[in-house]
């Protein structure tokens, strides 16, 4: 991050002052203009001109002052509660472990490695094993109590196992399910929804009189007074544990005593990667030295120990302005609204659109075009919009407006779901359906391309793929352009699609997540349309590649499908489950042998083909090539990677071969690949 120096003197007062008013919004309710990395950035700046201009510091600078100064309380600390020096780069951690064991001059004996868990600092008293008070960290020396709250927040026990004196230290947050909840709660209350989980922990400690309660989760990462103050801090943390207090221990995300600064960055790597799938937000990893002597010899700074550092990571939320509202319509006919979002980059990705999830959604958190909105990105996950900044509106915000008819085909949306959906469901998509149907990796259908199956839905023949089998002669030779080799053409042609193998008519369906290699695994593991619609979710498990939420998906799709199914099933439309007996001679297929299985010829191989295909295998496309090894008891790929034990090389072959020999990938040519595969290659027209 470009930061430090360089501001000028005018630029430093305004940079303070902003800093300042974002810090007292930040821990007043969370409300601010400025994102996590940006207020950081900030703060470096103004601490960076204050290096170099060390007479002009104004006393109203957040530097150095936990919580930037901006909060007071009236329950003062035992001890203070003090905050965190950050790093945001390998490196700087490096250097932090390497100034810190010269500051000691000598190694650090461990350190302990865990979670900077992204909630609010709290302190809660016990005595006798009892809580006592629960006390927000405020600035640092004295907290506001929130005792009144203690009984909303798990983890948080009312009585510890053992009656012991102690102040737990720690972080209360909302887990991502507590969250989505209180915001199901506020709103069925009339509120709207919190911004982000943080913000909401912030409010839900805080405020008194809610007519309404919602659930927290605690986390204890330290203690005060006791002779626990003398274990390890790894240590310390399983005793809190032992006394009935919650840790990160309970997570994946669990704090782990390191040796050496290597196993450091390496148990910080895996929390960052961790971070999108742990059930609560984190906001970076905390590095300690694990044994009291080295933190009590490290001491502490006015802001914070030095025996201590948060390795900061790239916030997942950022505020950026709702610009639009798109409404596209699925394959299901589901109307999905899409924000387009003012570009924003989050954690090294630039988001320019974000899921809405359905229009009652979008009235529930009260969103505005023009809003400032928070957004969040997860991983990989898709990013979505949470909330609107409402105290920032300008009044020049405007109502999203909802489609009152199909953005597609115009036809009226039914409402009755959360989820809005075309009146016509799927056949809001027939044309596009059809046209997916027909292709020659599906049914290859010759003759009903773009302009075909328009005609035929707009002439109000055909409403799904199912119609297409039960025309008539006479009704395509009533059609304007169809005269009658074509009329005959397109008949022969569908009539071959009905002997099309359950794969491809299976593929031919458009089910979510089921393309030509899955359909293939599919079709070769039950066997038949009937067995098929037969399985639950549990038995599509089993099929390689499919997980327990895809198999639900499925499941429901195959029952939405049933009326369409039953159809194409008395036209004998996916019944052949054999070779076709007569292959068009256009057929690019290899639908001859066995169906796939555990025992071929390349059982166990994982098989990428790449270049052209020449002899036998000349006619098959890259689709029929992939078919032909998993008939043979393979996988087809289409990367070369270290799991690649087969590339089948032909002419022009280019940088997957390259790969492939760099990998030591066993390389054969399309002759000697046709010779190993002799039995399974298609019978040739
Ligand atoms: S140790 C004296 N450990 O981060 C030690 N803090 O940015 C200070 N935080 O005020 C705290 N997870 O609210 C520590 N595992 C963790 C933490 C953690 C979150 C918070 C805490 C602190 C803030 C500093």
């Amino acid at each position: 991050m470009n930061d430090t120096a360089l501001l000028s003197g005018g630029d430093y007062a305004a940079a303070v002052a902003a800093a300042v008013e974002a810090a007292a919004a930040y821990y007043r309710d969370g409300s601010t203009s400025l994102g996590d990395d940006e207020y950081d950035a900030l703060l470096r700046a103004i601490a960076g001109y204050e290096q170099a201009h060390p007479g002009e510091v104004l006393e109203q600078s957040p530097t150095g002052k936990v919580a930037g100064g901006a909060v007071q309380g009236d329950v003062p600390h035992s001890v203070p509660m003090l905050s965190l020096d950050n790093v945001f780069s390998e490196d700087e951690l490096a250097d932090w472990a390497a100034s810190l064991e010269r500051r000691l001059g000598r190694p650090v004996a461990a350190w302990c490695v865990e979670p900077k868990l992204d909630g609010l600092a709290v302190a809660a008293r016990y005595r006798a094993g009892r809580l006592h008070r629960l006390i927000t960290r405020g600035d640092g020396l004295a907290g506001e109590e929130i005792s009144h709250a203690a009984g909303d927040v798990l983890g948080l026990p009312a009585v510890l196992s053992e009656p012991v004196d102690i102040e737990l230290r720690g972080e209360v947050l909302f887990t991502r399910e507590q969250f989505d909840r209180a915001n199901e709660v506020r709103t069925a209350h009339g509120a709207l929804p919190f911004a982000n989980p943080r913000n909401g922990a912030a409010g839900t400690l805080r405020a008194k009189d809610r007519p309404y309660r919602v659930e927290l989760t605690f986390f204890a990462y330290g203690a005060v007074g006791a002779a626990e103050e003398e274990l390890a801090h790894s240590a310390l943390l399983a005793r809190l544990a032992e006394l009935g207090a919650n840790t990160a221990a309970s997570t994946d995300a669990a704090p782990v005593r390191c040796v050496t600064v290597e196993q450091v960055q390496e148990r910080v790597a895996q929390i960052a990667a961790l971070r999108a799938a742990l059930p609560f937000g984190i906001d970076g990893v905390v590095v300690k030295a694990d044994e009291a002597a080295d933190r009590r010899e490290a001491g502490n700074g006015s802001r914070a120990p030095r025996w201590a550092v948060a390795r900061k990571l790239a916030a997942e939320h950022k505020v950026t302005t709702l610009l639009d509202v798109e409404w596209n319509v699925g394959r299901t006919g589901i109307i999905a609204p899409r924000a387009v979002l003012e570009p924003v980059v989050i954690d090294g990705v630039t988001v320019t659109y974000a899921t809405l999830h359905n229009p009652a959604d979008i009235g529930r958190r009260g969103l505005m075009l023009g809003d400032r909105v928070f957004v969040h990105r997860a991983g990989d996950v898709i990013p979505r919009v949470e909330a609107p900044l409402v105290e920032q509106r300008t009044g020049a915000e405007r109502p999203i407006v909802f489609p009152e008819a199909c953005p597609r085909c115009g036809e009226a949306i039914d409402t009755s779901e959360q989820r809005w959906r075309c009146s016509r469901g799927r056949n809001c998509q027939a044309v596009a359906s059809i046209i997916y149907a027909a292709g020659r990796d599906q049914l290859d259908i010759e003759g009903l391309g773009s302009t075909r199956a328009v005609q035929l839905v707009e002439a109000g023949l055909v409403a799904d793929l199912a119609d297409v089998f039960t025309l008539t002669r006479d009704q395509l030779l009533a059609l304007e352009r169809m005269g009658e080799t074509s009329t005959d053409n397109l008949l022969a042609a569908i009539g071959a699609a009905r002997s099309q193998p359950l794969h491809r008519a299976f593929c031919a369906l458009g089910i979510r997540g089921t393309g030509r290699s899955m359909s293939r695994r599919i079709a070769a593991h039950f066997g038949s349309m009937a067995a098929i619609r037969a399985a639950d979710a549990e038995t599509l498990a089993a099929v390689d590649g499919i997980g327990p939420e895809k198999a639900r998906l499925l499941v429901t799709e195959l029952a939405e499908l049933a009326d369409l199914l039953d159809r194409l099933e008395q036209q004998g439309v996916g019944t052949a489950v054999t070779e076709p007996q007569a292959p068009s001679p256009a057929a690019d297929t290899a639908e001859g042998g066995p169906l796939p299985g555990e025992g071929g010829p390349l059982a166990g191989e994982a098989v990428v083909v790449t270049g052209a295909m020449t002899g036998p295998l000349a006619a098959l496309s890259r689709n029929g090539m992939n078919e032909l090894v998993e008939r043979a008891g393979g996988k087809a790929s289409s990367s070369v990677s270290k799991r690649t034990t087969l590339l089948v090389a032909g002419e022009k072959a280019g940088s997957k071969r390259a790969k492939a020999e760099e990998l030591g990938v066993r390389i054969v040519s399309p002759d000697e690949f046709a010779v190993l595969l002799a039995e399974h290659l298609p019978t040739q027209g």
